[in-house]
């Protein structure tokens, strides 16, 4: 009996207040364009981020953040002062993540970083 106490309730306010219900399902007072939606009337407002790395910024990015990110490499105190010691960076720390880059990889990893962060000739 008393699991039906709350559906009886219910009935009991449908048939005292028919008007009331039936009004919170009245949508007149809605803007019209509501009831009008169609899948292409919803326009994208926010163009997608247009993302298009190079493939060294892809590796790079897939592989060396475990330990840092970029910020390593705008550091002031930079142990890489020449193109030969980034090679190096980037050859042992590939090695360090046994990523089995030929060389590739690795000249696409440093052409990246030396572009974005070191700029060295
Ligand atoms: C196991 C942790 C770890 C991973 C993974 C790692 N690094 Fe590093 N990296 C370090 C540490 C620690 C330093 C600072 C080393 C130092 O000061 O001698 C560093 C420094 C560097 C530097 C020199 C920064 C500078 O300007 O002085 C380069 C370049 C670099 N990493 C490249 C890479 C690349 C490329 C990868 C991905 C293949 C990578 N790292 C992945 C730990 C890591």
């Amino acid at each position: 009996m008393k699991s039906i106490l709350p559906a009886v309730l219910l009935g009991l306010v449908l048939i005292i207040f028919p008007g009331d219900v039936v009004a919170l399902n009245r949508d007149g007072n809605l803007p019209s364009h509501i009831n009008n939606l169609q899948p292409d009337s919803i326009k994208q407002k926010v163009q997608p981020v247009q993302y298009k790395p190079t493939r060294g910024q892809m590796l790079y990015e897939n592989h060396c953040f475990t330990c840092h990110e970029c910020q390593m490499h705008i550091r002031a105190n930079t142990k890489v002062k020449k193109l030969s010691q980034l090679r190096y960076f980037v050859l042992i720390h590939s090695r360090e993540l046994k990523l089995q880059w030929g060389d590739d990889e690795r000249d696409a990893v440093t052409k990246y970083l030396n572009e974005r962060y070191y700029k060295l000739p």
